[in-house]
């Protein structure tokens, strides 16, 4: 009896474990065929976006290859926006006439959509990497406004419709004002600017965005809109477009600033002037880089080709005088909570930022023209560093 009471429960116990064993395999087939098919990255712990939910969103710049591996785990985790580094800019997406290279520019929506991350579109209208055939005319001629406007047209309704409901806001124009200190000359004189002879491309191209989504947001995108020239002839243009009835909803301040710019009083003035039109702002491009522009080079002497000069890294001063302009620029971005809509990094972490190739941004980064002398410096500008950990940085903007 002992012997069949032993045995009954042994084969129980068998039969216990082998359905454990099966329903331990079948749980890890499971997790091997989601990861196959498609892989919602695990979100963890808290991050940038969570901190910030009662605030705006925050986004990041990417590119198809950061929609895998340890980048996209971070992007998932710490933002809840993101905008195509590169992928939807004119020559990119619309190479030639009758050519669209949508595959990149899908592959970051359906990675967006599926994460439940909002985009930003960047942009529809832009002096650089442009589609070059636009400006030529069929028999190699320069075109004529009409037919550019047409082109303008045709790849607004193209782009900006392929993703119409699911862009939320777009950068309509991007960096059409001067740089130089003559404020009689607010407009960049582009190849957009002469073939219109003014800025009828501007209007036009918010005026076709709005019927192409007209639910989108639409941004004029800049870069050093808080220096006080630029910041004039932005607000020039600004009451200008509005006079005009141009449905523009806000400005994009791109902030690829400086350790020392700009100043918070500068900051706040740009934020005020802008706001002050009934505008909304999106920090769109945001980084500070580590590195400090160079003294002009005195009278006769050539600029010092700095890649042969001795590189201090990213030193404990840089990183703490950073910390300070990025606790400084967050603290007044929650004060005008009610006027930024969002703040997107540009780029993931310190790993890889497009400053690097600009020498850090100490060639004029945003500003650094084709011809600008070109050497390879880290900028250090982002939350993350190289091992995509958070940084000092990170810290000052989450705790508040
Ligand atoms: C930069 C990208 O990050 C680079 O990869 C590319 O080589 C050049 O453009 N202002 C803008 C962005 O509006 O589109 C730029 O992005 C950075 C400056």
């Amino acid at each position: 009896m002992k012997f069949l009471a032993i045995t009954k429960r042994k084969r129980r116990m068998g039969l216990l474990s082998l359905t454990i064993a099966l329903v331990v395999l079948s749980l890890v087939q499971c997790a091997t065929k989601h990861q196959v098919t498609s892989p919602p990255v695990a979100v963890t712990d808290k991050g940038l976006k969570d901190y910030y939910k009662d605030y705006f969103p925050i986004g990041v710049a990417v590119s198809g290859a950061s929609l895998h591996g340890p980048d996209s785990a971070l992007i998932v985790r710490e933002f809840n926006s993101v905008t195509p580094e590169n992928d939807m800019k004119m020559g990119p997406i619309h190479p030639s006439e009758n050519v669209y290279n949508w595959k990149n520019a899908d592959a970051i929506v359906d990675f967006a959509v599926r994460h439940h991350i909002k985009i930003r579109g960047h942009n529809l209208c832009w002096h650089n990497q442009e589609a070059a055939w636009m400006f030529k005319s069929p028999n190699g001629e320069p075109v004529s406004k009409e037919l550019l406007l047409q082109r303008l047209k045709d790849h607004i309704f193209a782009v900006a419709g392929r993703y119409k409901g699911k862009i939320y806001a777009w950068d309509v124009v991007n960096e059409a004002i001067d740089d130089g200190d003559d404020t009689t000359q607010i407009y960049r004189k582009s190849n957009w600017y002469n073939i219109c002879n003014g800025i009828d491309f501007i209007e036009a191209a918010f005026r076709y965005a709005h019927k192409a989504d007209p639910n989108a947001k639409l941004y004029y995108n800049d870069y050093n809109s808080e220096h006080p020239v630029k910041r004039e002839k932005t607000y020039k243009m600004l009451k200008k477009l509005i006079a005009d009835h141009v449905p523009i909803d806000g400005v994009g301040m791109q902030a690829h600033w400086k350790l020392n710019d700009p100043s918070p009083e500068e900051l706040r003035k740009a934020l005020d002037e802008i706001t002050s039109l009934g505008l909304k702002v999106q920090i769109t491009e945001m980084d500070i880089t580590i590195r400090l522009p160079k003294p002009p080079p005195s009278p006769g002497t050539m600029p010092s080709v700095a890649a042969t000069t001795p590189d201090p890294g990213y030193t404990p001063e840089l990183e703490d005088k950073q910390t300070a302009q990025y606790k400084m620029a967050f603290d007044i971005f929650r004060q005008y909570k009610k006027f930024i809509t969002s703040v997107t990094f540009w780029n993931v972490s310190d790993r890889s930022s497009w400053l690097d190739m600009r020498g850090g941004g100490l060639m004029g980064g945003a500003a650094a023209g084709a011809n600008t002398l070109r050497m390879v410096r880290k900028a250090y500008p982002l939350l993350f560093d190289e091992n995509r950990q958070r940084k000092k940085a990170y810290w000052a903007v989450v705790n508040f």
